[in-house]
């Protein structure tokens, strides 16, 4: 009795050790012979602040597009890598880098040895100098004649250093603005006497928007020329030299140009010479 009873005891907990060998080893043995999944393809997150067309902007679609959507575009493309553009203000656009909710930026950011102290920057990929928008009525014929003016500027950009050196960074006729085609309309509802931004932007601007009646004005003397860089946070050299290589393929093989030419009418070299 008692062995019997031992008996089944036993043969019960060999079933229940088998059930569950069994269940156990089935996934276990689909896992071996499967191959592993493939590791989720990294995605770079791209910030840029998409109110400065030619170079980035929204269409009507809500998509980001411009001259630094196609240029980083085509350069993933040659580097085998994914990116994603995010709209982000350009207020906050630096401290996302720093804080890595963005792996890099592209937004016609101005490479200056300032910033150059708490981001890395890429090889440069376009050069810009700072233009002068005004009412076609305006007197201004050059840049020290905005000393005694309203001068609309985007907050913490190369226009609003420049403006703040030569007006006084505390003085209230630098009028200081979210956004550059925020200054501009305050150009055209005669808040400010002038906008000082960067050139690329101006002319588009002023070309698309012919019923505000501006026109521009260039100093050549006044403004330092500029160069965009794409940034990444300090340090980051495994993006930055995947971005670098791939700008120096678009450059090689002509694909750079054909970008330039779709924005701007002619390869570089060419529009250099016409200006
Ligand atoms: N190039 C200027 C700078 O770096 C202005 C750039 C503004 N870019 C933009 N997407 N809002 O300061």
């Amino acid at each position: 009795r008692r062995f019997l009873k031992t008996a089944g005891f036993v043969a019960a907990a060999l079933v229940l050790a088998a059930c569950g060998k069994k269940e156990e080893a089935a996934p276990a043995a689909a896992a071996a012979s499967a191959p592993p999944p493939p590791p989720p393809a990294k995605v770079y997150v791209i910030g840029t602040d998409a109110a400065y067309a030619p170079f980035e902007s929204q269409n009507e679609k809500g998509e980001i597009v411009g001259f630094s959507m196609d240029i980083l575009s085509a350069v993933a493309a040659k580097g085998g890598f994914e990116i994603k553009f995010v709209n982000t203000p350009w207020e906050g656009i630096f401290n996302s880098l720093q804080q890595g909710d963005r792996d890099a930026l592209i937004s016609s950011i101005t490479i200056t040895e300032e910033r150059k102290q708490t981001m890395d920057f890429s090889a440069p990929y376009f050069d810009a100098e700072q233009l002068i928008a005004v009412k076609e009525t305006s007197k201004v014929a050059k840049f020290a004649d905005l000393k005694k003016l309203k001068v609309g500027v985007q907050t913490g950009t190369t226009g609003d250093e420049v403006v703040s050196k030569l007006l006084g960074k505390t003085n209230t006729n630098v009028k200081r603005f979210e956004s550059t085609p925020l200054a501009l309309k305050e150009l055209q509802s005669g808040g400010v006497d002038a906008v000082v931004a960067d050139n690329g932007v101006v002319i588009h601007y002023v070309a698309n928007n012919p019923a505000d009646k501006f026109k521009t004005v260039a100093d050549k003397t006044s403004f330092a020329p500029e160069q965009y860089g794409i940034a990444v946070k300090k340090g980051n050299t495994e993006l930055l030299e995947k971005i670098n290589k791939g700008l120096a393929d678009i450059k090689a093989d002509g694909s750079y140009d054909q970008v330039f030419a779709k924005y701007f009418g002619a390869a570089p070299a060419a529009a250099a010479d016409a200006a």
